[in-house]
């Protein structure tokens, strides 16, 4: 994965939900109602509408980010435990973090945000949601039509065969070489590596029929993902941020509303 932006000209219309340079923590307060009329308006209207999530949206589950204060590449080394080569160097150092994950993932519950994007979905015709998140929060949350673009850590794989295992436990490290000579590894996507061919022609395909976009609690600084706004949506396709701080798709995006996801989404279910 290669980190750049790319900002779109002409569409850097951005609005905020709370004064520009409010002092103290982020805007959190509710989206002025005409805004929200305008906004369910606009996606009930939408022929297609297409989600994209990052670890943002689970900050209010309890769970870290990865690039804010307390995020988790602030702590850690992302090339010793998200990547190939972290992984042949020290599989237990990295099957005991990801272990460590998994569990909090699994001790989280989805919050309001994650729910009112599931309400969203069944309440649309044909709504994608696309997330970089591991932590299976949607699906808890009862996403159908979903994603995910970096994988999950529901289940291990297999470097060299097709053997896979489930997570539902962790993996014990004494079980990390399988008996066909090859390691099992967590079965997302590290840096360095290509994203699920399938997973990402899906989301380029739900990206290009977008009418509406919503882009929540991503930085916008990991690509391939942040591409599907960035690039691969149409310039008519209407790109909304919901995200407490400007972000490198802001530029691109049509309305940003500066809060947190929980607090917005469930205002906008339609
Ligand atoms: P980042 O840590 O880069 O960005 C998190 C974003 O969430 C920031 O823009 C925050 O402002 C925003 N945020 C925080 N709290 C929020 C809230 N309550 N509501 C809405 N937004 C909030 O995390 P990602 O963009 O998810 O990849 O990072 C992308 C990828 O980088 C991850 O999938 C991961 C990482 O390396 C892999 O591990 C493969």
């Amino acid at each position: 994965m290669v980190e750049s932006k790319r900002v779109v000209p002409g569409l850097r219309q951005s609005f905020r939900a709370g004064p520009p340079s409010a002092p103290g923590p982020p805007a959190a307060g509710p989206v002025p109602p005409l805004r929200v009329k305008e906004l369910r308006e606009r996606l009930a209207g939408a022929g297609s509408i297409c989600v994209l999530t990052g670890s943002g949206i689970s900050s209010e589950s309890g769970l870290p980010t990865f690039r804010g204060a307390g995020g988790l590449w602030r702590t850690h080394r992302a090339r010793e435990l998200a990547s190939p080569e972290g992984f042949a160097r020290d599989p237990r150092l990295v099957w005991s973090w990801y272990n460590e994950r998994r569990a909090a993932h699994a001790s989280a519950q989805p919050n309001a945000g994650h729910i009112a994007l599931a309400q969203l979905e069944a309440a649309c015709g044909d709504f994608t949601l696309v997330t970089q998140n591991v932590d299976s929060l949607h699906l808890r949350a009862g996403s159908k039509n979903l994603v995910e673009l970096h994988g999950n850590l529901r289940e291990a794989r297999c470097t060299k065969c097709a053997a896979r295992r489930s997570l539902a436990d962790g993996l014990p490290l004494e079980a990390i070489e399988h008996e066909c000579g090859g390691r099992f590894r967590p079965d997302i996507v590290w840096f360095g590596e290509s994203l699920p061919p399938a997973a990402w022609d899906t989301a380029v395909a739900a990206a290009r029929r977008a009418d509406v976009m919503l882009v929540i609690g991503t930085s916008g600084l990991v690509n391939p993902a942040a591409m599907l706004s960035t690039h691969f949506c149409r310039d008519e396709t209407f790109v909304i941020e919901i995200n407490p701080e400007e972000t490198a798709i802001s530029p691109r995006a049509n309305l940003a509303l500066r809060g947190r996801a929980a607090e917005i989404l469930p205002q906008l279910v339609l």
